[in-house]
Formats: C-alpha cells, structure tokens, sequence
C-alpha cells in the first residue's frame, strides 16, 4: 500500500498537470460571436464533425481555404454545397450575387468576412440583413453542419476577384 505522502505527492503532482492542462483548453477553442448582436454563439464540436471542422472550431482557421485556392478542381466540392443547400437562389451560382448580395467582390456586408472565422459567424447564425441562420446547431438537423459550411466558405475564396489582399490565405 502507499504511503500517505506518496498519496500526497502523487495528488498534487495530478493537480499540477490539470492546472498545466486547463489554461491551454481555454485558448483552444475559437469563440464565435453572432453577427447580430455581438452575443456569444456557441457552435460546439459534435462526433459527426470531420478532422477539418474540428479544427477550424479550435483554430479558427479553415482548413479547406488554401486547398481549394491551390486546386480548382477540389473546390468544386464546395461549389457543390452551395448549390445543395440553395445558396445559389440569392447569391448566384457562383455567389457573384442574384437576388442577395454578392459574396466575391470587395464590398463585404460586415468587415469581419475578410476573415473565415466572421464569415462562418454570419453563414452559421445569420444577421439582421436578411441572411438566414444555416448552422444545423442554431435552426435545426436538416440544416447544415460545420463542415459543409467551411467548404462553402473556401469555395467563395476561390472565386475571389476583388483584388488587393486577401488576408484568408494568411
Ligand atoms: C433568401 C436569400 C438568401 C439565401 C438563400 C442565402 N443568403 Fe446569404 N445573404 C442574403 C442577404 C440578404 C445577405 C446580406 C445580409 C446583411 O447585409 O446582413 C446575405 C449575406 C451573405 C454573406 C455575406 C456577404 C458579404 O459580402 O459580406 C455570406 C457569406 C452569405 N450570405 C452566404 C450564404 C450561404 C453560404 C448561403 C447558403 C447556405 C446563403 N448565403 C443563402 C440572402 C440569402
């Protein structure tokens, strides 16, 4: 049996690591907020979530962004979704805009949709502009889950002719 303070030692090296381990948690999840109104939005990893759509939920970074802008070819797994879920209704099919704004020139409703991280809050949670609220999690499981709405997004920055920079392939 252990000594009473191996016991003790032992607790409080396990304190140690959980104190080492919760700071890092904290800084890894990527904090949206819904364009509406600034409030939290909470878009929570679920075990049907892809390798990629947990990592943009950690990193805020969107995995297919670089992908899709290197090869045409695979970003038409995103246009595909756009077509699927009727993006294209509103936006065109190519999101150069229809009924809606267009979503591939320099002119971005809010100035957060230079980065993916404020796009993906405004496709997941909509805005007080007429944009609906996609996110399976926020209007319900026939809606679309994170992953189809990160390829979206990266076939949007694929289609890109605005110009100047484009601070989504940084
Ligand atoms: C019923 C019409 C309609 C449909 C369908 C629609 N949108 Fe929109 N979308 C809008 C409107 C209106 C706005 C402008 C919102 C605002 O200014 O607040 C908008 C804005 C956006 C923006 C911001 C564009 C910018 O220039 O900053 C993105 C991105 C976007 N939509 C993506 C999508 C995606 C992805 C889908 C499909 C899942 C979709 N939209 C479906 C009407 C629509």
């Amino acid at each position: 049996m252990l000594g009473n303070k191996a016991v003790k030692a032992t607790f409080f090296v396990s304190l140690l690591a959980l104190a080492s381990l919760l700071p890092l948690q904290a800084n890894a999840a990527c904090n949206f907020v819904s364009t509406k109104d600034g409030s939290p939005l909470a878009i929570k990893p679920v075990d049907t979530d892809t390798p990629e759509a947990k990592q943009f939920l950690e990193t805020c970074v969107n995995p297919y962004t670089k992908v899709y802008a290197a090869d045409p070819e695979k970003a038409k797994a995103g246009k595909k979704k756009f077509g699927y879920y009727s993006c294209t209704q509103c936006h065109g099919p190519n999101g150069d805009g229809q009924v809606a704004v267009a979503i591939t020139d320099a002119r971005w409703q809010y100035a957060k949709h230079t980065t993916d991280k404020g796009m993906f809050e405004t496709i997941a949670g909509g805005s007080n502009g007429g944009m609906f609220a996609w996110h399976q999690q926020v209007s319900g499981p026939e809606y679309v889950p994170t992953d189809d709405i990160l390829k979206i997004i990266a076939f949007l920055r694929s289609q890109y002719k605005g110009g100047g920079d484009k601070p989504w392939l940084n």
